[in-house]
């Protein structure tokens, strides 16, 4: 079942009912202001740490569950109503929402009156914009009232949601123009140099600051007592919890339509300019941020700015084909989801509390592959930041802090596949930029500047780590996990409450992993690319012979017969083998031993994915392991706590199966890859969302397996390092084209029911158009390059602003 539908025109998904079955969501911003926004205008927002600074107020897990956010009530006679029908929850005659890139609009009608909220950050500015248009579609005149709802958060969301006994009593506001700007500035007067305001462009008829006040002790959302009784008290906050909130009465006759103009600004100003007089705080830089915004013709103006930016963005890669979903998920929203992905890493979603956690070393190295195409610059400027938080030995912080850009001690290191995902992240941006020189920049280890390297040392270190890590079988020894955080082969833990991921592990050099031999494998030739074009022959040589030691240890100590195994645990017994109970066949060794071309011509890679065909594939996508775990494995850890079917255990862990795709193409089965493509793109799942509920634009990080109990339902959308993989396998590897080193690879491995079409790549500054007539045969592709016949698949890179016509035929 269907909730709404695509309008890949201007780019929107169009939600026709706030019944979702599940709060569907969006994100505003893209630089310092951000903010969330569900289809019932649910959410709240922040400047640049969702957990440090957190400028609404938004209660997690509650009930119901998308209860606090950005409301517009309406009162006409006797009847109140919000546009986004919660959380009043009248009956609309009429409801839509349109999620678009960056901004959110959501409609309501009653009673002929139709009242539209426009939600959005302003490119460059930090604050939202709340545009509100009223238009009364009756036959006779309408006065009406209208009142806006903000709830102030105190800064720093954690603190926030525990410390009342301080908190009851610190909250301060200042009311200007009668009510028209509120000013929140709840500790202003000591260590902060930062307030928040909440403007309308109207007269008020009153407003109100005072939580209390406005919805009475005892009500929720739904029943402000300040808007049933159809009269603002104008009450000022002291203490408890200070919000925001002005009546402004309207008529509108026939026909009539007006918009009026919220602004919800976030200000810093300069230590020694923070006050006006005693007490009263510099309004400024407020009063000139909204002098930029106080009419619908400045709004207007800002929201063609943003789709402006979104529209340059997205012309990074593009396809036109036969099949409208393919072309919405690559041209749109999957490329969106990167993005959002990297501006919030995994911090604040409807399913990350914003509190949580900091950055990923794996993640955000992962992240990058996903956007790099979109902005290097600011790829660039990542990689440096994660390097700096690897340790001399090559180890890494498994996360570090956006704010501060320090490694996070609480989480520590020991997550050995961690390292090489840095070869991979700055492979993929060297080879989209051409930007060799980042590998000459110092960076220091564990941010001491005293121990700076270059960014190529960096890599040799992730490189070394591996090595200097061997268990015995010759292969990597896995630490405290790998990419499967749930893997926790050394952990042990007997104690209830206890972290498996930072929890005192057992010293055992023992427990192996084959999914970090598949990556050392497949990303170790990268470093060694970049060896040898630095001219390091001797260093590209050693690094070929380790990785060909690697392959031989895994086609000797990593195979069982029918797949590649998982792991040797602790005891040095097999993981993921058919001797074992449960957890015979896992699906991460599989994707990435064949990635990188182990077996490929033995036979083995074939075997290896003709077994995840057999026991991981389902209806839904592809599980995690199988059998799932029935019980708890106290040498494995957490994967074995999960009930069957979810997450970790035999979860379809969303992440891992575009590398199942990717290595279909490897082995050259293009409709197997489609198949696996199809099964978890959401834009495929739109008739199941019922079943599925999370978003149907948006990938999610989990559905639930065949084992679960509702098999195919999703959870964790959004922020996950499914967006980025799923990018990289249906633009590099099934449409097939790949930035190299010296040019774009066109290597097509296309399902035959995509018979024809064009991909438009921009790649170093110039415009490749690229034509693919697909006979869905695997094969070398045949290609002509600006009309000229070519051998091999490679487009060299063309000069910067030049137009490169390519014909491709498979
Ligand atoms: C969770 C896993 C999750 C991981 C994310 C673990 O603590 O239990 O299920 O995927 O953290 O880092
Ligand atoms: C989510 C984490 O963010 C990611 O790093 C990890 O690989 C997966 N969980 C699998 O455990």
């Amino acid at each position: 079942m269907r909730f709404g539908h695509f309008d890949d025109e201007n780019k929107e998904y169009v939600i026709q009912t706030p019944k979702t079955p599940y709060p569907w969501i969006n994100y505003l911003g893209s630089e310092e202001f951000f903010g969330l926004v569900s289809n019932q205008s649910g959410g709240y927002c922040f400047y640049r740490d969702a957990k440090l600074r957190r400028l609404t107020r938004y209660r997690y897990n509650n009930v119901p569950c998308d209860d606090g956010g950005r409301y517009f009530y309406v009162k006409e006679g006797d009847t109140v109503w919000n546009p986004s029908w919660g959380p009043v929850k009248t009956d609309l005659d009429e409801y839509e929402c349109r999620h678009g890139l960056g901004y959110s609009r959501i409609t309501g009608k009653k009673n002929g009156l139709s009242v539209s909220t426009l939600f959005f950050v302003p490119v460059g500015k930090t604050c939202e914009v709340h545009s509100v248009t009223l238009k009364n579609e009756s036959k006779s005149a309408k006065t009406f009232q209208l009142y806006s709802f903000v709830e102030w958060c105190l800064w720093n969301a954690e603190d926030d949601m525990t410390n009342f006994q301080r908190n009851f009593s610190t909250g301060e506001v200042e009311i200007l123009g009668g009510g028209q700007t509120i000013y929140h500035k709840t500790e202003f007067k000591e260590r902060r140099n930062h307030y928040a305001f909440y403007h309308v462009n109207s007269k008020v008829a009153g407003y109100d600051t005072d939580r209390e006040t406005f919805l009475g002790l005892y009500n929720g959302f739904h029943e402000p007592q300040v808007v049933f009784a159809g009269e603002s008290r104008n009450s000022k906050a002291a203490g408890w919890s200070p919000v925001a909130s002005q009546c402004v009465a309207v008529t509108l006759q026939p026909g009539e339509e007006k918009t009026l103009v919220w602004v919800l600004g976030y200000i810093e100003v300069p230590k020694d300019q923070k006050w006006e007089s005693k007490g009263v705080i510099n309004k400024k830089p407020a009063e000139a941020m909204i002098a930029l915004l106080d009419s619908k013709e400045k709004v207007d103006a800002e929201l063609g700015k943003l789709k402006a930016y979104w529209n340059a963005l997205l012309t990074g890669y593009s396809v036109k084909s036969t099949d409208e979903r393919l072309d919405r998920m690559v041209n749109i929203w999957n490329q969106y989801q990167c993005m959002v992905t990297f501006n919030m890493s995994r911090s604040a979603s409807f399913f990350e509390s914003g509190i949580g956690r900091g950055m990923g070393f794996r993640d955000s190295n992962q992240d990058l592959l996903g956007f790099v195409h979109l902005i290097p610059e600011r790829a660039r400027e990542r990689i440096l930041d994660i390097a700096a938080t690897q340790f001399e030995d090559g180890s890494a912080y498994h996360q570090y802090q956006p704010l501060t850009k320090r490694g996070n001690n609480a989480v520590g290191s020991g997550f050995n596949d961690d390292p090489l995902w840095l070869i991979l992240g700055v492979a993929a941006y060297i080879k989209e930029s051409g930007d060799f020189a980042i590998l000459d920049e110092q960076v220091p280890f564990d941010n001491d500047e005293s121990k700076s390297k270059s960014l190529l040392e960096h890599c040799k270190r992730s490189f070394d780590h591996v090595i200097n890590n061997m268990g015995p079988n010759g292969l990597p020894l896995i630490g405290r996990a790998d990419w499967n955080d749930c893997l926790n082969l050394n952990c042990f833990s007997e104690t209830p409450g206890e972290s498996f991921q930072t929890t005192e592990n057992r010293e055992g050099r023992t427990a192996e992993s084959i999914f970090i031999a598949g990556m050392f494998v497949s990303i170790g030739p990268m470093y060694a690319d970049m060896c040898e074009r630095r001219g390091d022959k001797a260093e590209a040589e050693r690094v070929r012979a380790e990785v060909a030691k690697m392959e031989k240890a895994v086609l000797d100590k990593g195979w069982d017969g029918e797949w590649f195994l998982r792991a040797y645990d602790f005891f040095g017994k097999k993981v993921g083998s058919k001797d074992n109970k449960e957890g015979k066949i896992f699906i991460e060794p599989q994707g990435y031993c064949v990635m990188a071309g182990i077996g490929a011509k033995t036979g083995h890679a074939q075997k290896a994915l003709d077994s995840v065909k057999e026991y991981l594939d389902c209806d839904y996508g592809i599980v995690l392991n199988n059998p799932a775990f029935t019980e708890y494995v106290l040498e494995y850890g957490e994967i074995s706590t999960y009930p069957a079917g979810y997450k970790e255990n035999a979860g379809i862990f969303c992440h891992n199966n575009p590398w199942i795709m990717i290595a279909e193409t490897v082995i050259g089965r293009p409709e197997r890859a489609w198949e696996y493509y199809r099964k978890i793109c959401p834009a495929y799942l739109e008739d199941i969302s019922d079943l599925h509920r999370t978003e149907p634009y948006v990938y999610a990080q989990m559905i639930a397996g065949k084992d679960a109990v509702k098999p195919g339902e999703a959870k964790n959308s959004w922020l996950t390092g499914t967006g980025s993989w799923n990018f990289v396998a249906i633009s590099q590897y099934l449409l097939g084209v790949r930035p190299e080193w010296d040019g774009l690879l066109v290597q097509p491995c296309m399902t035959k029911e995509v018979p024809e079409y064009t991909v438009v790549r921009r790649a170093r500054g110039a415009t490749y158009t690229i034509s693919v007539k697909n006979s869905g045969k695997a094969g070398p592709a045949r290609l002509t390059v600006d009309g000229k016949a070519v051998t091999g698949n490679l487009v060299p890179y063309a000069a910067a602003g030049s137009n490169v016509k390519v014909v491709c035929e498979v």
